[in-house]
């Protein structure tokens, strides 16, 4: 895999230090390790199987071997804290495009960091940090993928959880895939780091799964609906609450509420 990467895309940053590891206990736990012993920005790190694979809020990610993708990509950006989830849109929007050129499915967005194509969850994002108050020291993006995985026989998972396999009928080259995903945010990153971020939020916007959507929110538990208007350079979600009040969402999840099945869950 890392030869194949570096032959597709001889001179992007995120091919120049692969490190394909067939077992590991999470993609994300090692481009930590890397990242603290000075490993460079673009270290990419990715395995078949994770024995203790991390999903958002202190959940587990599940994935069987060798089918899916999943990987983590180390960077260093110039950037202030503030700015750290613009990575997460960055590496979002990359994930969008792949899939949408190499398989021409409908994937979307779902803040704050879930892939999702016809209404079930095709990839997840995990975003972890190193900061001080003024700058970054490093960003872990962690990605995986649903890519050859039959979720039909996973009676827990197969009414929320897809793969490109499943919608298309048909399996996809992860390699393939992942230098598309990698093209991508090569293209991207460079942009984000010449100052020019407008475009990561217009494309998240044009292909997001809650603009215009209608949402329960969570603050401070008492849950709320409000109508989800963008989001901000930083990745914060702006909503309208009910009453017109306008305000933004840094962190957590929201629920997307669907007119015609109310009460549904996404
Ligand atoms: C989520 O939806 O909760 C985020 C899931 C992120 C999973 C990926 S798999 C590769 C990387 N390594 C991890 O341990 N987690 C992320």
């Amino acid at each position: 895999m890392p030869e194949t990467l570096r032959e597709r895309l001889p001179r992007s940053r995120f091919t120049q230090r692969v490190h394909y590891v067939p077992v590991l206990g999470s993609t994300n736990a090692r481009a930590k390790e890397l990242a603290k012993r000075g490993e460079a920005e673009g270290a990419l790190v990715i395995t078949e199987r994770q024995t203790r694979g991390r999903g958002r809020l202190g959940r587990q990610w599940h994935s069987p071997q060798g089918v899916n993708l999943l990987f983590s990509v180390l960077f260093r950006p110039p950037f202030s804290l503030n700015r750290v989830f613009s990575l997460t849109m960055l590496v979002a929007a990359s994930l969008v495009d792949a899939i949408r050129e190499m398989s021409g499915l409908n994937a979307l967005i779902k803040w704050p960091n879930d892939i999702y194509c016809n209404g079930k969850k095709m990839a997840g994002i995990l975003t972890e940090f190193s900061a001080d108050a003024r700058a970054i020291e490093y960003v872990v993006v962690g990605t995986g993928l649903n890519v050859n995985w039959d979720l039909r026989d996973q009676p827990e998972l197969q009414h929320s959880a897809t793969s490109l396999m499943n919608e298309l009928g048909y399996p996809v080259s992860r390699v393939a895939l992942l230098s598309c995903i990698l093209e991508a945010l090569e293209r991207d990153y460079g942009l984000l780091l010449g100052g020019e971020d407008g475009f990561i939020r217009d494309r998240w916007n044009r292909h997001s799964m809650v603009i215009g959507r209608d949402v329960l929110i969570d603050p401070q538990g008492e849950k709320k609906r409000a109508t989800v208007t963008g989001i901000d350079r930083n990745g914060a979600l702006l909503v309208e609450e009910e009453g017109g009040r306008a305000s933004s969402i840094v962190c957590g999840d929201v629920q997307v509420l669907f007119p015609s099945l109310p009460g549904n869950r996404d």
